[in-house]
């Protein structure tokens, strides 16, 4: 028996990879920093709910305790994310961003990565297929956001893609560290979530897709990379 849990599970790329993996065997926690939501979405999807706000060292430590105490942990999903817009929904550029935004962006996007998995880690160790799947995205990506004619290359942003860099290297270090275990770095794509305000071309069961396949990798899968749902991507 598989048990896994997912940051940020209540809707969106979250609450899709909670439900597939469910249908795929796992026993699955809806991390969720609002314990309505999360319960709701828990009882949708027959998951277990647990609270869980990744810019909260308490809050994480009592999830950890939790699921420590229910029997432990395998798949560590690291989804939760944000990305701060203007207040018309524009993205915030260069010209605009501030310190301030860059430091609510990393808190929840880089610092929330490395407190959950800091908490979970003694779990997973326990494992006997320990797995960590970090939700990058492929504005990550320096090639691709330096290489002229590509969407990624006109995307103006900067502490969101700033965000997903240190995730993709926070990945890489720890997959060196931890060869026990599959610890990669996804890109779903851009999929109609709240996050985007639905302007995602792809739907969160092909965003997913990528998720959930990484969240089942074996011991023979790949580590420390940065997949697509067509595979690896340049960093
Ligand atoms: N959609 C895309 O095109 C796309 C592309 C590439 C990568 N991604 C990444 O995919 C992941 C999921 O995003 P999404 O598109 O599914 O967006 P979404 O629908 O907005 O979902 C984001 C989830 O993260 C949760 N969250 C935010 N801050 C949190 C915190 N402090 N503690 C716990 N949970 C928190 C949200 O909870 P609340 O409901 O409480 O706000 C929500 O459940 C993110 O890491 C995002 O960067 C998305």
């Amino acid at each position: 028996m598989t048990t896994t849990l997912i940051t940020g599970a209540n809707k969106g790329l979250g609450f899709e990879t909670a439900r597939r993996l469910i249908e795929a065997g796992h026993t699955v926690y809806v991390g969720s920093r609002n314990a309505g939501r999360g319960r709701l979405a828990a009882e949708r999807l027959g998951a277990r709910h647990v609270l869980l706000d990744v810019t909260d060292d308490d809050s994480v430590t009592r999830a950890a305790r939790t699921v420590e105490a229910d029997g432990g942990l395998d798949v560590l999903v690291n989804n939760a994310g944000i990305e701060e817009r203007t207040p018309d929904g524009g993205v915030i550029g260069p010209a605009d961003v501030s310190t301030g935004i860059m430091r609510t962006t990393f808190e929840t996007n880089v610092l929330g990565v490395v407190r959950v998995t800091r908490a979970f880690l003694p779990l997973l160790r326990r494992s006997a297929a320990p797995v960590i799947v970090n939700v990058s995205s492929g504005l990550a990506s320096l090639t691709r956001v330096t290489t002229p004619g590509t969407p990624t290359y006109a995307y103006p942003g900067v502490a969101y893609p700033a965000s997903k860099a240190a995730v993709n290297m926070i990945t890489v270090q720890y997959a060196k560290a931890f060869p026990g275990m599959r610890i990669n770095a996804v890109e779903p794509g851009y999929t109609a979530t709240d996050l985007n305000l639905h302007a995602g071309t792809q739907t969160v069961e092909e965003g997913a897709e990528i998720i959930v396949r990484m969240a089942q990798a074996g011991p023979d899968d790949p580590t420390g990379g940065y997949f697509d749902v067509s595979g690896m991507i340049p960093w």
